[in-house]
């Protein structure tokens, strides 16, 4: 190696040896390997020199350039790691430390049971291939109502029932079956989504009835989705939430969105089938409804109804809370009552 690619290589080797932070690693950088940096400048140093010189120095100097540039770019990754190392260590949690709150003898929080259902609920679809969807509240006629087959003079667009904003155009939606609508707008079939949240009816309250409630909602679009597929979902998905294997049955339902539309409904759990208070005797007890989805439904979410059809449902989540608690008013559920929710905090 010529001479002077030599002393600029022992120049550099000396200052990145007391490189100390990515910053002045940067400097160095440009020094060396930048635009008008040493290396380049070798070359024109050597106007005078001979031409055997001047091409032996610039294989030097280019060789002497890619060396430089590897060992800074190994240098920076360095750095970022021993960056990436600190910052762990500064926000490393010691999760064996008790909670300020138990010392304080209060109880740590936990899920609210229906906040858990929920998650409970979303893993399973997610193991199944569902993608969950979200929907707001406020919705609009469109998606609540009109999107869904619902005409006009439907009983379920009854003042009664929904709360209706002012502009009479806005409302909160009565059910996540507007999800359905959402869902179809942003995806291409076929497709698989569980939309949970909380819907809002205007009517009166009673032990099995809220003014505000949850529910998910699932839809399945594809080719030559039939009933089985839907009666397989919603076996797997209660065999799941139960822990144990369950029998369902369908009986005919109406709503406007599905075509035929069902009642779907477990054996009963407690009395497994046999007859008991619960069951009111007959051994069933209804669960969710569901049904194939309306190809006016289908239409309306632009989907291509000689290629493809779908299921649908809707789960109501407090429902299922109450069944699997035991709990008898449904108004418990989101009284605030501390002594109601403090039963499902976690330690
Ligand atoms: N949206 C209905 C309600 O709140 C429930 C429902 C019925 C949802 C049938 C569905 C379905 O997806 O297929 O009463």
């Amino acid at each position: 190696m010529v001479e002077i690619v030599q002393k600029i290589k022992d120049e550099f080797e000396l200052a990145f040896s007391q490189v100390k932070d990515k910053a002045s690693l940067m400097n160095l950088k440009s020094e060396y390997v930048g635009k008008s940096g040493k290396i380049g400048l070798i070359l024109k140093s050597l106007k005078d020199a001979d031409v055997e010189t001047k091409q032996q120095v610039g294989k030097d100097s280019n060789l002497l350039k890619g060396e430089v540039e590897q060992m800074i770019t190994e240098k920076i990754k360095s750095f970022e790691l021993e960056e990436i190392n600190k910052n762990l260590e500064k926000k490393k949690i010691d999760i064996s430390l008790r909670s300020s709150l138990q010392d304080k003898g209060l109880s740590s929080a936990g899920f609210h049971p229906v906040s858990a259902i929920q998650r409970e609920i979303e893993d399973i679809f997610v193991s199944m291939g569902f993608d969950i969807l979200d929907g707001p509240h406020i919705e609009d006629d469109y998606h609540n109502f009109e999107a869904l087959n619902i005409p006009a003079n439907h009983p379920a667009r009854d003042m009664q029932d929904t709360f209706w904003f002012k502009d009479m155009k806005h409302l909160l939606r009565t059910h996540t079956s507007s999800i359905q609508v959402r869902g179809m707008e942003s995806k291409q079939p076929p497709f698989k989504f569980v939309g949970p949240g909380k819907v809002f009816r205007c009517e009166a309250t009673d032990a099995s009835h809220e003014m505000v409630f949850h529910q998910l909602e699932g839809m399945m679009v594809g080719e030559n989705i039939s009933v089985a597929n839907l009666i397989y979902f919603m076996k797997t998905l209660l065999s799941e939430i139960f822990k144990k294997e369950t029998n369902v049955r369908l009986r005919p339902g109406f709503f406007p969105f599905v075509e035929p539309g069902f009642e779907l409904d477990i054996e009963c759990l407690i009395c497994g089938g046999k007859g008991c208070s619960v069951c009111k005797q007959s051994g069933w007890v209804e669960l969710l409804p569901c049904g194939m989805v309306h190809p006016n439904v289908l239409k309306y979410g632009n989907i291509d109804t000689s290629k493809y059809n779908g299921f649908a449902f809707g789960l109501g989540l407090d429902r299922l809370v109450m069944m699997r608690y035991g709990i008898d008013d449904i108004r418990n559920l989101h009284s605030g009552d501390l002594r109601f929710v403090s039963q499902f905090a976690e330690f």
